[in-house]
């Protein structure tokens, strides 16, 4: 009875069709329905700025400061963000280069000068998780210069006389003896288009670099695997240097067979179940909880182990593993379904929803290789049919001028460009 009413008083306010419904008119406004009645609706019902939105793998933030854009987290009451935790991330990674260096201490120095070298790519020097992971080496390392209370990322461009100001000379003991760490070399992979995390420039950096300092290189490392790989393939793993990154894709992991020394699992299996799963959730009108902490009605559900909510940022973190030599042999597929949470939802429980979905970049070898392939195995057990929009990874508007019609879809997966650009996606909701 009561939806019929809001049905009826939906098209007499808007005197027209429930097409027109993409606008902010009141009737439009689910903060006082059920659940329930909104889970009930059809894709043209519910207005675009009331629908579910998550924002995946690049947080809202501003770019410089890294504070988190709470009005974009905040865009209606089914708004959250699903990433993992890049402090814990970094600071795995930093640890994990660390004790290579300790374990392999005899024999890592090549040129034997009593300094351990280091060159680091970097992603992208406004993204949070690429500043985390470089803070989380330098911290490591020893090698890291507080700026503002907090570690420096900046880019320390060619530092082969350890004379630079944004890092500075670590100590590590090791058996008794002291030795100098170094950040030889560090700079932001961007191409000339502008595309960020680019690996074909770190495969290049790496060229220019073992030309003028190579045997001073004793270790390289990477704030993802795209870029770490490219230098692999380029110039490490013919040199025996070990080379660490980040993500775990399949690539990488099978590389450690061959040298490369490591990687972190952001356990993508997770965050890509958890990206669609909340939309499901707010689509179902159901506790958000639901498949998450809560196990749901075909028995999903994740251990406190995997991932962490933290309510106030309206976003849910995975947790990383290292994935070194030792562990490899477990994660050779990164794109396989974590298995507490890989059960089928009826469909005629859980109905088919429309949901536009963007990758910020078709050529990111994360999103690509690993993501992409999660979300396509998860969308058909939660019965989500979803548009795949591949970007540029240059510009928004790349990405905005194909979500032109709003209206045909139920909820919005958005994996920004540059973690400012919140405005350019919920301004056309808001439409
Ligand atoms: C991944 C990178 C990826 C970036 C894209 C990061 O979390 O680790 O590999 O390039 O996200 O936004």
């Amino acid at each position: 009875m009561k939806k019929k009413l809001v049905l009826w008083t939906m098209s007499v306010l808007m005197g027209l069709s429930l097409v027109a419904c993409g606008s902010d008119k009141p009737a439009a406004d689910n903060k006082d329905k059920t659940p329930t009645e909104e889970a009930g609706k059809s894709t043209g019902e519910v207005a675009n700025k009331d629908k579910p939105l998550v924002w995946y793998n690049r947080q809202p933030s501003n770019s410089s400061t890294g504070e988190l854009d709470m009005t974009a987290m905040n865009f209606n009451k089914d708004t959250y963000y699903v990433g993992f935790d890049a402090n814990q991330g970094a600071e795995l990674q930093g640890t994990m280069v660390k004790e290579y260096i300790e374990a392999n201490i005899d024999k890592i120095d090549r040129n034997g000068d009593g300094v351990i070298g280091y060159v680091l790519a970097i992603g992208d020097i406004g993204h949070n998780d690429s500043i985390a992971r470089t803070r989380g080496v330098r911290k490591a390392l020893g090698t890291a210069v507080e700026k503002d209370g907090n570690i420096d990322s900046t880019p320390v461009g060619t530092n082969t006389d350890g004379s630079a100001k944004v890092v500075q000379d670590g100590k590590l003991e090791v058996n008794g003896k002291s030795y100098t760490i170094r950040e030889l070399a560090s700079q932001e992979m961007k191409n000339s288009a502008g595309a960020t995390w680019d690996a074909a420039t770190a495969g290049n950096a790496i060229g220019t670099w073992s030309s003028s300092f190579g045997d001073q290189i004793d270790i390289v490392a990477s704030n993802n695997d795209g870029m770490g790989m490219s230098m692999f393939n380029a110039w490490s793993k013919e040199n025996k240097v070990a080379t660490f990154g980040y993500d775990a894709n399949s690539d990488a992991v099978a590389a450690i067979a061959e040298g490369y020394g490591g990687t972190i699992s952001q356990h993508a299996d997770v965050q890509a179940y958890l990206t669609l799963r909340v939309l499901r959730n707010a689509l179902d009108g159901v506790d958000i909880d639901t498949g998450i902490g809560t196990a749901d009605d075909a028995g999903n559900v994740l251990s406190k182990d995997v991932y962490v909510y933290k309510e106030a940022e309206r976003s849910y973190y995975a947790l990383n593993v290292a994935v070194t030599a030792d562990n490899y042999k477990d994660f050779t597929d990164s794109t396989k379904v974590y298995e507490p949470v890989s059960k089928q939802l009826d469909e005629s429980k859980h109905a088919s929803k429309k949901v536009w979905l963007n990758i910020y970049n078709s050529a990111d070898n994360f999103l690509s290789a690993t993501y992409q392939p999660l979300l396509q195995n998860y969308d058909d057990l939660m019965n989500l049919d979803i548009d795949y929009i591949g970007g540029d990874g240059q510009t928004e508007s790349n990405i905005t001028n194909r979500l032109g019609n709003p209206g045909q879809y139920d909820a919005f997966a958005i994996n920004m460009v540059k973690t400012d650009n919140a405005a350019s996606y919920t301004g056309l909701l808001n439409q």
